[in-house]
């Protein structure tokens, strides 16, 4: 794997046809299945379950899912996800009662945990937990739909993150989630993000090998 992962955001992808767009997403050279699991309450949109991510693995899926809980009841889905094959379960802090708990929880069932902080979500929830934390997403849409507009000062609160990553001596990916193309990319690579999101950029173009390699390019400026 490359020190840049790129992780196509299924959210776009086709879901009459899943196994196969997400087999031929991996194909052209993604590095990482993300799997966006929205509730309706916590954002205002319905998406899939552990079920859908069990039936990805049963379809012969190998490589790591990337599971963004947008949900208000955390803890619950963590055991289902675990067993269903996530290798990484994210969740964000306004979604738990218990941070530490949630993602000591995560560990305890043998994936890599992390926090996801919504555009306007400041970064004092960060302290404290830095030791658990095995990935920080920022998100630079307002989560709950594909195919927004990046939101600028994502830039700056990456920089920021990415000092605290820094000065915590621990190696924690940096991922950015919304809004991702290969436009923009190499500016969020420069603030500091080393996992990029990226939905309606990658599966809404013909040839998806296509689409990875020019965001790899830009990353290789
Ligand atoms: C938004 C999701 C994202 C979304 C990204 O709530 O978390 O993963 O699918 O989509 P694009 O890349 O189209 O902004
Ligand atoms: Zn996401």
């Amino acid at each position: 794997m490359s020190s840049f992962l790129i992780a196509p955001s299924i959210l776009s992808a086709d879901f009459a046809r899943l196994g196969d767009d997400v087999a031929n997403v991996l194909a052209a050279g993604a590095d990482v299945v993300h799997f966006d699991v929205m509730d309706n309450h916590f954002v205002p949109n319905l998406t899939f379950g552990p079920m859908i991510c069990q039936s990805l693995r049963d379809y012969g899926i190998t490589a790591p899912i990337d599971v963004h809980l947008m949900v208000k009841q955390v803890d619950s889905l963590i055991p289902g996800f675990a067993r269903a094959g996530a290798d990484i379960i994210t969740f964000h802090p306004e979604a738990s009662d218990h941070i530490d708990r949630t993602l000591q929880l995560i560990k305890d069932h043998g994936c890599k945990a992390g926090l996801v902080l919504n555009p306007a979500t400041p970064l004092h929830c960060l302290d404290f937990v830095m030791d658990k934390l095995d990935v920080i997403l920022l998100m630079s849409v307002n989560p709950g739909f594909g195919g927004q507009s990046f939101i600028p000062t994502t830039l700056d609160k990456l920089r920021l993150v990415k000092e605290r990553i820094i000065a915590s001596g621990r190696d924690i990916r940096l991922q950015v989630d919304g809004g991702v193309k290969a436009d923009n990319i190499a500016e969020i690579a420069a603030a500091g993000a080393d996992m990029f999101v990226a939905g309606s950029a990658i599966f809404s173009k013909p040839d998806y090998k296509l689409a990875i390699d020019e965001m790899r390019s830009e990353l290789a400026k």
